[in-house]
């Protein structure tokens, strides 16, 4: 199984298992911006030597000042983490459910949050006959059968894409519950300012939002991502984290690429075009995929496949291509694959060997 370590992206687990080099592969097991990172992070490598016997500022200054400006917030209305993944697991802990309720399918550290910090999760599941949109029915029910004080939401939801809808964010709140919603690639839609509810977040003490760096930049190694949410409430976040988890290049180079605006435009080009390509060259190959306006799809396999989920990643990574087998997500089965969005010469191939593979396990691959 690729996701030995829950997770899509994991090259080392795929050259232990393929025996093919880690860099080898063409990844579309996780979902990182093709065209990054932008240039300014080359530049700030290359001088970084002398920052290293420095510790990092505590508190990411320079980057706050920087995301409160495109929030159009108050730098105080934002703590920074090691990528998002630190902050859902410091936002569970400071939040102090007694319990939690998170929409099934969606990303996995959600629930694992949940289960590190000992709260009961109740998993509301997303129906694949309303393309796992999170709509009124999954709300009343989710309001009347979880208990729950906290909900936690991905919008856009990985893996299947959707956007959750503020009149269900709204209907939420008025319950008197407490939301989070990880808006971790909110940023792919290029009207993402628009959409996020980060300045709302930012004086309304029972609402967070999350935000992550690291794939819109193509920077998960380095790890980066911030929470927006009423100071107060940062604040007890902010105790609970390890001193300088997020280093200086981090801070240095999230604070650069924020300047480079022409970035984000040639990243929303980029995903109309090839998200339609994409999706056009799997459905002749029967496959199906789900409505969404960000960097990866959810895909179903064609109804007459005779092999599983698990048994194209397996036979597609012997091929040398990753995908991630969306049967490990609560809520789908062995029918479902999620693949990122690349650049065209990327996608033909990743087409060419999805054919291949479809082929000798016995499909017809029309
Ligand atoms: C929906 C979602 N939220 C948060 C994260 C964590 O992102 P980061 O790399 O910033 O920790 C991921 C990573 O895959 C994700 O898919």
């Amino acid at each position: 199984m690729l996701e030995r370590y829950g997770h899509g992206g994991d090259l080392a687990t795929a050259e232990e298992r393929f025996g093919l080099p880690a860099d080898g592969f063409l990844d579309y097991s996780s979902n990182m911006n093709p065209l990054g990172p932008p240039a300014a992070v080359r530049e700030i490598l290359a001088r970084y030597m002398d920052e290293i016997s420095k510790y990092p500022d505590p508190v990411s200054r320079k980057l706050r000042a920087k995301l409160a400006k495109k929030h159009g917030i108050d730098q105080s209305a934002i703590l920074v983490g090691n990528g998002a993944a630190e902050l859902i697991d410091l936002a569970v802990r400071a939040l102090r459910p007694s319990r939690m309720a998170i929409a099934a399918p969606c990303f996995g550290e959600y629930g694992d949050a949940a289960k590190k910090a000992g709260v009961p999760v109740y998993e509301g599941l997303l129906r694949s006959d309303a393309d796992f949109e999170l709509g009124e029915q999954w709300v009343t029910e989710a309001l009347e059968a979880s208990g729950a004080d906290l909900y936690l939401l991905g919008s856009p939801n990985n893996p299947t894409g959707a956007l959750v809808e503020y009149r269900h964010i709204q209907r939420l709140l008025d319950s008197g519950a407490t939301v989070v919603l990880d808006e971790a690639f909110l940023d792919f839609l290029p009207d993402d300012e628009h959409r996020s509810l980060a300045a709302e977040a930012s004086t309304n003490g029972r609402l967070f939002v999350l935000r992550s760096m690291t794939k819109f930049y193509a920077i998960p190694g380095i790890r980066l991502g911030y929470i927006v949410g009423h100071p107060e409430a940062l604040e007890a976040m902010r105790r609970l984290q390890v001193p300088w988890s997020v280093n200086s290049l981090a801070q240095a180079i999230g604070a650069a690429v924020l300047e480079d605006e022409a970035f984000a435009g040639e990243t929303w080009a980029w995903l109309q075009s090839e998200s339609e390509f994409l999706r056009a060259e799997l459905r002749k190959l029967g496959f199906r995929d789900y409505p969404g306006a960000v960097n990866y799809l959810l895909v179903r396999l064609p109804d007459d496949a005779p092999f599983t989920s698990t048994e194209l990643q397996q036979e597609m990574g012997r091929r040398g291509a990753l995908i991630r087998d969306a049967s490990l997500f609560t809520g789908l089965d062995h029918r479902y694959i999620r693949l990122a969005i690349k650049l065209r010469a990327q996608n033909a191939r990743l087409i060419g060997v999805l054919r291949e593979a479809i082929a000798s396990l016995g499909g017809s691959g029309t």
